[in-house]
Parts: structure tokens; C-alpha cells; sequence
């Protein structure tokens, strides 16, 4: 998803966006551009990637204190340099980055040809300097309000111009947008990441908000021109945390971060081996008289919310179900005032989840926002917020994130469970001793990667990966095939176990591996007849199974045995090797492992 990056102070302001921009390249992009302010606008673009753009701005451009950079990634309009931000007037005097869809822009277009504008892209984001340019009569600023004015649509929007060369001007509306706070020095971002390397207080706008930031400081209002105030949010996160710290890619490094991320989502939530969130403000009558509870998210936040599903029904004896963002919001599901809406998000910014957020809202639910990003828009906006403590994730593909997520939920599911009064003290006391053991179960299982790497270095030649489980493991399943595809690019597909016969059994010969998830003790002898399956049409069977296993080696060509635990926790160990399994197999085949081709970390449009 596009990054926005800007800078006004005394420093030298280029080598300052184009640095920050390098931190916001997990959010995925295809091309990127920078304009500065001295003595005019100058800008820069380029297709492809940050390396290119350095290069291109090296000693190009005059010393300035102002601009403003963007790395995008296609919406409207092919990735190409015209189609690149910054965007400008025709004077050359304005100039704006964008994130999000102005979706009257067509009509905006239109209107301002007709006033004369020439367009020189494909983007939406054009009409932007061009309204602002037909506006300008004077002010800056009130041209500004008025081209927000005209816009439908969603927006984090940093413009800069010759007009006004001693300050930046920037709007959120649907799209996220922090303002780092310095000494006389401000730094504008899509997200956090991107300023920490130069303060760590930070102005975080909500929608509506517009601030014209000057060397002397911010002034917020809100369109119509009405002060609004912001608290600052002091970050403490240490910057290094977002780099990789000696590892090859952010992805080994965010699996190895697994063990403390469980410890941070738990710490602080068991008190006297209870869990316990008081702050989530959920009160018993109101969670004794829940009818329903959706879980609700994308991607992999998604499969998180399959085990959610599967451990919250049995424990809280009603029903609860798991839907896509994409499909929910759409879908005009049975909703009222006795309905727990939980979304589930690293971001805090998909669009179809924060959709589905508002449309639960409108209907009269409780809503839960499971986030890892303070001050993200599913945090703010959600009645409760449970963070989940993973940090900042950079490689697009999620793992960190995953297991924290996995940690919230069995949390979350023993709270309710206490509140309904459908798990006593004594029941609750065994499970959150498991919860407890799970960082260094993890940590034993990472010490297995010499196993995974001998078994990716098999695979190679393998083209189509089947993930098979039933249960909990069926989910598992759907997040081991997911890892494989995104990085690897090998084509995987999740199977509940049960269903091969139905259709995908045909598919299975030699030239096939399977990947069978077989954790879940009350399924084992179930799972190990599918197992047979598959393999007596010759497929290559890798299982994942639990230590006490008695016979899985003797039906599977591999077995990574993984530590014993409950049933419902086997999710967080199984798919650490999975995790590693896509790794490997995505490094011996050169792919560029933390910024897959077509992926965006954060798809803040629909
Ligand atoms: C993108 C990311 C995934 C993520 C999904 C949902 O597709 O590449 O890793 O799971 O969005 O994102 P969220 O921030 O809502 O968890």
C-alpha cells in the first residue's frame, strides 16, 4: 500500500523523506517519487524500487528544508513514472502525495478540463493539485479546504508548494497519517516505523483532521476550519525493533521473535493464573446475554479468527462465526444489539475490516478491535481495543503477528468463558499454565530449523503443495498455505482432510506434496486415514505432528514433531515450522522474501 514521507525543519530535507520511506517499504509499492521545495518545486519519480529512486536524487536536487515523498502502489493507473507521486499543478507550483481513492474523480476530472486543466496521469490523485490550483486565490490553506471539500472518497493527503515554501499541509480522511514532533523539525508519515529514527512523540490525525505544519509548530483544525486538539502519543518502541537486526530478512527475524512476542501479548492479562482485562470494559450481564459473536478479518488475521471460532464455540456454548471482512460486509448479517462483533487486524487499517467494523456499528453490536497498532483506526474506533503486542511487523507476509493474534484470542476466550460462567477457576487454571509454556515451546521448536531446512531443499522440484488437517489443524493448514504461496509462489491450497475425496484426490499423484497438519489428538486416527490417502497415490507426505505421535513416521515420508500441548494451543507450534518450511523454500528459489510481488502489508482500499 503507498507510503507517504515529508519533512520541514533546518536539516537537509531529502535524504530525511527518502530514509523514511525506506521504513514504510513493507507496506509494498511499485514505484516512488520526492518533490522539494527551493526556489520552485522540483520533483523526482521513478518505477521499481527505492534503490533506483536514491540514485536518481543523489546531488539532484538543490538543498531544501521542505518535501515530500511517496512510494505507490497501483490503483488507478499501471505503476509507471507519470503515474508516480508527487503529482502536480499545471503551474508546477503545488504538489501533493496521496494515499486512498478519491472516487469522484473521474467527475472532478472532467470538470476541471473543462476549466482548462491538462492532466499528465491515469491517477485519481491528479485532480488534487488541480482543484487546489483552481481554487488558490491568495491562500493557500482555504484552497486546500475547498479541494477537500470537493472530494468523495478516502485520503491521507501531504501537499507542498511554492506559495507557501515554509510549510507543509497535510489531511486524513479514511487513510492513516501521523505527524512525528522534533525540535523545530517535523516529520510527516503513513505510519509510526517511518519517524521513529527522529523522535518518538507523535501527533496521529483522525479523520476530518488538516494540519499546516510550520517550523514553529502544527495547527490542526478540522475541514471547516474549527480547532481540534490531539493528544501526543509517545511511542515506545525502540526503532532498532523495526530493523532486522542480523538477520537476512525480516521474516526469519520476525519468526525468531515469536517466543517474546506470546510473553508481551500475555504479560500483564493472567493476574492470580486468571486471565483477566478489565480494560476491554466488558461487563458480565452484558456478555452472560451475547447471542452470537462474529469474528471478522482478512488474510491472516483471518485464520487467526478460524481458531477463534473453532476454541470460542466449545468453550462459550454459542455460536460463533467466522466471516472474510470482504464477504461481511456485504453479506447483511443477522446483527443486533446482543451480537459481539471482534475484528481481527495487524494494521488496524483494512478497508474491508474497518468497513465491516462500521457496518456492525450501525446495526447496534459490541464491537472488539483484536490490533496490534496503537492509535490504528480499528483501535480507535472499535468500543474495545486488545492489542496484541506484536510491534511493528515488516515483512508483508505475517508471522509475529499471527501468533499474537493466536495468544489474544485464547485470552480473549477465557475471559468470556469466566464472565458467561461457562469455565470455573479449576478448568481455567490448566489452560493458562499451557498458555504459559508456549514461548519456550516455540523457542525449542525454532532450534528444529536444520530439520526444515533438509526438508525444503527436498521439495524444490515440487510445484504443488496440498496443506491437509481437520479442526484447529484445518485452520493451521489454511496459514501453512498461505505462508508457501505468497513468498514462494509455488501454487498451495488448504484442504479440510475429510473433503479430498470430494474432488481433489483427483489431483494427487507423484508430482504432489502434502503437508499434513496431524496435532489434534481426538482427530488422529482420522487424519492418519487421509494420510494413507494421499499416499497411496504416491504423494510426498511431510506431517507435522506432536511429539507422543506413536506411528505418524510410519506413514509420512517427513515428520517434524512439534511439542505436546492442548489441543486448541497446537496452532502456535505447528505453524512455526510451516513458517520456516515457506521460508526456506522461498530463499532457495531467490524470491524476495519480505516484499512479495503483487502484496501490499497494509490494503488500506478495497
Ligand atoms: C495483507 C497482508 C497480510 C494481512 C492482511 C490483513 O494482505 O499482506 O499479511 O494478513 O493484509 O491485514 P491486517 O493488517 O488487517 O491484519
Amino acid at each position: 500500500m503507498c507510503g507517504i514521507t515529508g519533512y520541514i525543519g533546518e536539516r537537509s530535507a531529502v535524504p530525511i523523506v527518502v530514509d523514511q520511506l525506506r521504513r514504510l517499504e513493507y507496506r509494498g509499492y511499485d514505484s516512488a517519487g520526492v518533490a522539494a521545495l527551493s526556489n520552485g518545486v522540483n520533483v523526482m519519480k521513478t518505477e521499481g524500487k527505492l534503490k533506483i529512486l536514491e540514485q536518481l536524487v543523489d546531488g539532484a536536487f538543490p538543498e531544501s528544508q521542505v518535501a515530500i515523498a511517496h512510494t505507490r502502489w497501483a490503483t488507478h493507473g499501471r505503476p509507471s513514472v507519470p503515474n508516480a507521486h508527487p503529482h502536480g499543478d499545471d503551474s508546477g507550483k503545488i504538489v501533493v502525495c496521496h494515499n486512498g481513492i478519491i472516487e469522484n474523480y473521474l467527475e472532478l476530472r472532467d470538470w476541471l478540463q473543462e476549466q482548462g486543466h491538462v492532466f499528465k496521469s491515469e491517477t485519481d490523485t491528479e485532480v488534487l493539485p488541480h482543484l487546489v490550483e483552481e481554487y488558490f486565490e491568495g491562500d493557500l490553506e482555504a484552497a486546500f479546504r475547498q479541494a477537500l471539500s470537493k472530494v468523495r472518497g478516502s485520503y491521507a493527503v501531504a501537499l507542498a508548494s511554492s506559495h507557501a515554501p515554509d510549510q507543509l499541509m497535510v489531511a486524513r480522511q479514511d487513510s492513516p497519517l501521523v505527524i512525528g514532533l522534533g525540535e523545530g523539525e517535523y516529520f510527516i508519515a503513513s505510519d509510526i516505523p517511518a519517524v521513529l529514527p527522529y523522535t518518538r512523540d507523535v501527533l496521529v490525525l483522525e479523520d476530518g483532521d488538516l494540519a499546516v505544519i510550520r517550523r514553529d509548530g502544527v495547527t490542526l483544525t478540522n475541514l471547516d476550519g474549527s480547532p481540534v486538539e490531539r493528544q501526543t502519543l509517545h511511542v515506545t518502541w525502540d526503532a532498532a525493533a523495526a530493523e532486522k537486526g542480523g538477520y537476512a530478512h525480516f521474516m526469519r527475524k520476525e519468526i525468531y521473535d515469536q517466543p517474546a512476542t506470546i510473553r508481551d501479548t500475555i504479560r500483564g492479562r493472567i493476574i492470580d493464573g486468571h486471565v483477566d482485562m478489565p480494560d476491554l470494559g466488558l461487563h458480565e450481564d452484558k456478555v452472560r446475554a451475547l447471542n452470537r459473536i462474529y469474528v471478522v478479518a482478512c488474510g491472516t488475521a483471518y485464520h487467526a479468527g478460524l481458531v477463534a471460532g473453532q476454541t470460542w464455540e466449545r468453550r462459550l456454548r454459542i455460536p460463533v462465526v467466522v466471516d472474510l471482512a470482504s464477504e461481511f460486509r456485504y453479506r447483511d448479517p443477522v446483527i443486533d444489539e446482543r451480537t459481539l462483533v471482534v475484528l481481527v487486524s495487524q494494521s488496524g487499517e483494512t478497508a474491508d475490516t474497518l468497513a465491516a467494523l462500521r457496518d456492525a456499528k450501525r446495526h447496534g453490536a459490541r464491537t472488539l478491535g483484536i490490533v496490534n497498532v496503537v492509535g490504528s483506526t480499528l483501535a480507535r474506533e472499535a468500543d474495545s481495543a486488545l492489542y496484541t503486542q506484536a510491534g511493528p511487523e515488516i515483512c508483508v507476509a505475517s508471522t509475529k503477528a499471527y501468533i499474537s493474534q493466536l495468544t489474544a484470542v485464547y485470552l480473549l476466550g477465557l475471559y468470556l468463558a469466566r464472565l458467561r460462567g461457562t469455565l470455573t477457576p479449576e478448568a481455567e487454571a490448566p489452560i493458562v499454565e499451557a498458555l504459559q509454556r508456549l514461548p519456550d515451546q516455540v523457542a525449542a521448536l525454532l532450534q528444529k530449523e536444520d530439520e526444515v531446512v533438509k526438508i525444503a531443499d527436498a521439495f524444490m522440484d515440487c510445484h504443488d503443495f496440498f496443506f491437509l488437517g481437520r479442526g484447529m489443524d484445518y485452520a493451521v493448514a489454511q496459514e501453512g498455505a498461505l505462508k508457501l504461496k505468497e513468498i514462494s509462489y509455488r501454487h498451495s491450497e488448504a484442504l479440510a482432510a475429510g473433503e479430498m475425496k470430494h474432488g481433489t484426490l483427483a489431483l494427487v499423484t507423484g508430482d504432489v506434496c502434502a503437508i499434513c497438519i496431524a496435532t489434534q489428538e481426538h482427530l488422529r486416527e482420522k487424519l492418519a486415514s487421509n494420510i494413507k490417502e494421499v499416499k497411496a497415490r504416491d504423494a510426498r507426505v511431510l506431517a507435522i505432528a506432536r511429539e507422543s505421535d506413536p506411528d505418524i513416521h510410519k506413514y509420512s515420508d517427513w515428520a517434524i514433531r512439534v511439542p505436546d500441548s492442548l489441543d486448541e494451543l497446537m496452532p502456535v507450534l505447528a505453524i512455526v515450522p510451516l513458517q520456516l518450511l515457506a521460508y526456506y523454500v522461498a530463499r532457495n528459489a531467490g524470491c524476495e522474501i519480505d516484499q512479495p510481488r503483487n502484496l501490499a502489508k497494509s490494503v488500506t482500499v478495497e
